[in-house]
């Protein structure tokens, strides 16, 4: 058996303490996968490599000494457990930035610091990578480092992960021999919100191709500040966001996160989606 705790969407300068990590580590998860958004930059609009390392430097080392939070890895940590990270546009160059938009020093700063704040197994600079856990093959995609504004991007077959990484995507898809294939992907595979893969029709009817017909293959994604699961176009699909985030309109506490648990002929999935603190709305006489 292998627990997955899945998140995304921790805001640590709006939510602290952020109290969904102490559920998560009381539930003992073999591994915990951090799908973006694991810190929110303040400005969107950066534009100089050292202001925004500086910003994201600082906002990690927040979330990183968030007591809950810290808990949790030193947990996961000393039982010998893995956790898996990827970043988001809001812990990468701002809301709805696109790596394939900026200049390389600009995006390069901001995967380094990811990088020294979460320690990927990488094989060169890039962040994409496979990681074996048993019962599970774990593919772990960057989609903001290659990726472009969907307008300049139209029906491209390489978008959102550019020709390499799809290239090695479709080797590893091949290769994968473990009984369920988790592929993570910041951003949702179908639209929930703003962003999605449904916006790169290319790309996405390729990813819909790769995975629908594997037995065992499901896509796990966050960013959309809610829990989700959907299949309309058959492949498997289970969101988990807004770990620790406040509601824009009522400013209630979400604490979203997923449980995923794989035997060998079962998968388990919890979605546990809770608000707390809502205030009821002031309605003006
Ligand atoms: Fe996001």
């Amino acid at each position: 058996m292998l627990t997955m705790a899945i998140a995304s969407c921790s805001k640590v300068q709006d939510v602290s303490p952020q109290p969904a990590w102490a559920e998560i580590q009381a539930l003992e998860p073999d591994v915990l996968l951090l799908l973006g958004d694991n810190v929110y930059l303040r400005h969107d609009n950066h534009q100089n490599p050292d202001t925004l390392a500086a910003e994201l430097r600082e906002l990690y080392a927040l979330q990183l000494a968030e007591p809950n939070f810290a808990a949790l890895l030193a947990d996961l940590h000393a039982r010998g457990k893995d956790v898996v990270a990827i970043y988001d546009d809001h812990d990468f160059l701002g809301n709805n930035r696109y790596g394939g938009d900026v200049s390389d020093e600009l995006r390069r700063a901001a995967r380094k610091e990811f990088v020294q704040a979460f320690k990927p197994v990488q094989s060169g600079s890039e962040v994409y990578r496979v990681q074996r856990l048993g019962l599970v093959d774990l593919i772990v995609l960057d989609v903001r480092f290659h990726r472009t504004s969907p307008l300049t991007a139209g029906g491209d077959r390489d978008a959102m992960l550019g020709g390499t990484q799809w290239q090695w995507l479709e080797q590893q898809v091949a290769v994968c021999s473990a009984p369920y294939l988790v592929v993570a992907s910041s951003t949702t595979l179908h639209t929930f919100a703003d962003e999605a893969w449904e916006q790169y029709p290319g790309a996405f009817q390729r990813m819909v191709n790769l995975l629908k017909d594997r037995k065992g293959a499901l896509l796990v994604s966050g960013d959309v500040h809610r829990n989700a699961a959907y299949d309309d176009s058959g492949v498997i699909e289970i969101v988990s966001s807004a770990v620790a985030r406040r509601g824009i309109v009522f400013g209630a506490l979400r604490k979203n996160y997923g449980i995923l648990t794989f035997d060998a002929t079962e998968l388990h999935v919890e979605l546990k989606s809770l608000k707390v603190g809502c205030k009821r709305p002031v309605i003006p006489s």
